[in-house]
């Protein structure tokens, strides 16, 4: 099927859906939401494994049935007929905003999207040569000295001394930007309430850096993957909407309507996902009263690792390991002698086929279409995906994930692959924002155990005696 209008890419999301519902409909009913009484009993594995960590309402995720939930919206649905602004909304606010609300969210996000200091500061180190998610998570640093004096001693600055701080030290006619929202956030930080976006989507507390990081790290990922070419960041285009101005920002021309789509809905799959590991780290720093910023540094340092969000990246080197669709058996015979995990299969929570990867694979196999390269990659994935249910579907419960064909998706848009975890941290920010606020209103610093099985008694020798 080729996917060549917005029509056709949401007819197959709603087939993909509909694909999921009669593949699943054999599994038992999960059981639903019910009170929670504190403390509650549950068995823990290694890797907190079956831990409860907190209560939220943000999302749910169902291993068994495939389904990933936000805010009691199915991913397919919102996949098909949503935008990225109106998911992260939902997300933070618990409800799908109306056009007024949609309207001041999005011109905040379009207000947040130049981040000229963040880019002269970042661009100022190595960046070509460093790690893109190290790049990311030191470009969310630098956002944090922007916007904020909360590191100055001695409360709010002065207007005076904000200004004599002004790069070019002479007297501005606005304040500087920092100086009027930073400080009441992380003031009011400590007495909190539920975060509400009222009619004006007013500062409330933490509320406003949060959508500071939804629209800013977006700007630093496409400052980045720009870098790596040897580019110069663009300037953002406030006519665009969040993912299409994404795309133009990497790739310096404006998208097509497909291509917005596509990217949209990519932003829209990967936003949350239950209390997987960069959330959890999110969580956890922002638990200690650390602020925001700081938490959404430590979900991108979570993220980057090959287990979880550079996943995406490890699936195109390896289908380029392969080369051809005739090699891939003999591969997987290598790869699971020695005993290695093959990225982008596998699942904590799934035991099923994971609905993201249901909308991405369709989205790889059209969008590859007209495009040699892509398409050679989607065939050899193809041939992997069967070899692997084969091997592992019946038995272990092992499906294809999220990451397994968004690498094909994005790679059809022009993006390189060193960049694609950095597209999931400018998707998955929402989420991270959203359950660090939620969390924060309810806040109980985190502190599981670890079971002791070293040794006792023992005593202490001299340096010289230690042989
Ligand atoms: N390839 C081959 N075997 C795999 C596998 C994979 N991708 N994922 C899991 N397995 C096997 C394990 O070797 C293990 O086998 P065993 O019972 O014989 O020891 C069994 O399936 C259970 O796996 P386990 O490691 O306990 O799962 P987990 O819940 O700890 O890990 C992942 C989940 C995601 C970390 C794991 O599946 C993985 O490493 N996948 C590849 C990386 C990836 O794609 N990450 C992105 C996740 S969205």
């Amino acid at each position: 099927m080729m996917c060549n209008t917005v029509d056709k890419i949401k007819d197959l999301i709603l087939a993909a859906g509909e694909k999921a519902r009669l593949e699943t409909g054999n599994e038992a009913e999960p059981e639903l939401s019910r009170n929670v009484q504190w403390p509650v009993t549950c068995t823990v594995g290694p890797g907190l494994e079956g831990a409860i960590a907190c209560e939220s309402k943000i999302g749910y995720v169902h291993g068994a049935k495939g389904w990933l939930i936000y805010r009691g919206y199915d991913i397919f649905e919102l996949c098909a007929y949503s935008t990225f602004e109106e998911v992260s909304f939902l997300l933070m606010h618990g409800h799908l905003p109306n056009s007024r609300e949609l309207e001041l969210f999005k011109n905040k996000l379009i207000g947040y999207r130049k981040l000229n200091k963040t880019l002269r500061w970042l661009l100022g180190f190595d960046v070509e040569a460093m790690n893109a998610m190290a790049a990311l998570r030191m470009g969310t640093n630098f956002m944090r000295q922007e916007f904020t004096y909360m590191d100055q001693e001695g409360g709010r600055p002065t207007t005076s001394d904000a200004i004599s701080s002004d790069e070019d030290s002479i007297p501005m006619e606005t304040l500087p930007r920092g100086e009027e929202r930073a400080i009441y956030e992380f003031k009011d930080f400590q007495s909190r309430k539920e975060p509400q976006a009222d009619s004006d989507l007013q500062n409330t507390w933490g509320v406003e850096a949060c959508y500071h990081l939804i629209s800013g790290v977006a700007t630093i990922a496409a400052a980045i993957a720009r870098n790596r070419k040897g580019l110069l960041p663009l300037e953002p285009d406030p006519s665009l909407g969040h993912a299409a101005n994404f795309l133009y920002m990497i790739n310096g021309r404006k998208p097509t309507p497909v291509e917005e789509r596509v990217m949209d809905i990519a932003l829209i799959l990967h936003a949350d996902h239950g209390m997987n590991a960069s959330t959890f780290a999110s969580v956890v720093t922002a638990s200690t009263l650390a602020d925001v910023y700081l938490s959404v540094g430590s979900g991108i340092a979570a993220l980057s690792g090959p287990l979880h969000g550079g996943a995406n990246e490890e699936v195109i080197k390896q289908l380029k390991e392969i080369g051809d669709p005739a090699n891939v058996k003999t591969w997987v015979d290598n790869k699971l002698a020695a005993k290695k995990k093959i990225s982008g299969f596998g699942h904590r929570v799934y035991k099923a086929y994971d609905p993201r990867a249901r909308v991405l694979g369709p989205l790889a196999e059209c969008l590859s279409e007209e495009n040699a390269e892509a398409r050679n990659l989607f065939n050899i994935a193809s041939a992997l995906e069967k070899e692997m249910a084969v091997r592992m579907s019946q038995e272990k419960k092992i499906f294809p994930n999220v990451d397994f064909y968004s690498g094909i998706v994005y790679s059809t848009l022009g993006i390189d692959p060193e960049i694609f975890t950095p597209i999931f941290a400018v998707s998955r920010v929402a989420g991270w924002t959203s359950r660090v606020l939620e969390y924060l209103s309810h806040n109980r610093i985190f502190r599981p155990r670890a079971i002791y099985s070293g040794e006792f008694n023992k005593k202490y020798a001299p340096v010289e005696s230690r042989g």
